[in-house]
């Protein structure tokens, strides 16, 4: 069984609605390491050493996280300079990371038709994503195609608790993929969402 560290960053969970749900759904057998950055961390010390065993004793990482300004909340973006060391995540005998696995879970003010080329954001969201993509590739780690929750001030309570069923079975499907098909369709996906309905034809359009 692959084990699952969940790397939280909200500046300000108390206001929280989308991260909120997400986080609530999650099943307990799901065992994984839930850590949550602003609470452990809210004077940005990071005590690196205890990060680095957490990620050697894991196999998929998650870092979720609402956009700010097109990018992660300033402690995750601290953890990410402080904790992912030369010669130890990447660069000469960098290998530590090597073969583990990235998902990255997100959710965004902008609905998913705003973050197209032709939409008010100019670009799609992977491309707004692509510096932790290549960060997760520098690494040696594989990065999974990110679980978005589009649109978050517009999501009704309906298509918030399916969004968040949808992360919990995400996190299952991940987990019991002993044959490696799931994350080879997964793969195939722009976003990890839409490659959920073939599991749940109900799950409602998040655009
Ligand atoms: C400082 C700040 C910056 C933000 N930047 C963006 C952004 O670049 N793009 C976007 O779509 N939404 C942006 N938003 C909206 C948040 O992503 C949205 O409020 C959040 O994802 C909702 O999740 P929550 O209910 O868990 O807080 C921003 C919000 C704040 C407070």
């Amino acid at each position: 069984m692959p084990r699952l560290l969940l790397v939280f960053a909200h500046p300000a969970y108390d206001h929280s609605r989308v991260h909120r749900h997400l986080l609530q759904y999650l099943p307990d057998d799901l065992h994984l390491t839930f850590r949550d950055l602003y609470e452990l961390y809210p004077d940005f010390y990071i005590e690196i050493e205890e990060e680095k065993q957490l990620l050697r004793d894991h196999d998929i990482v998650i870092w979720q996280h609402p956009l700010y300004w097109y990018s992660c909340p300033p402690l995750l973006k601290q953890w990410i300079d402080l904790v992912l060391e030369f010669g130890w995540a990447y660069g000469p005998g960098g290998f530590a990371l090597k073969g583990k696995r990235l998902l990255q879970v997100l959710s965004t003010g902008g609905g998913r038709h705003a973050y197209q080329p032709d939409g008010f954001h100019r670009h799609t969201l992977r491309q707004f994503l692509i510096p932790f993509e290549r960060t997760a590739h520098l690494c040696g780690m594989e990065y999974l195609p990110p679980f978005v929750a589009f649109g978050a001030h517009r999501l009704t309570d309906r298509t918030l608790f399916d969004l968040s069923l949808d992360y919990a079975r995400l996190l299952r499907h991940l987990m019991d993929d002993e044959d490696g098909s799931f994350v080879q369709a997964l793969m195939r996906c722009e976003y990890a969402n839409d490659c959920l309905p073939t599991l749940h034809p109900t799950l409602p359009s998040t655009s």
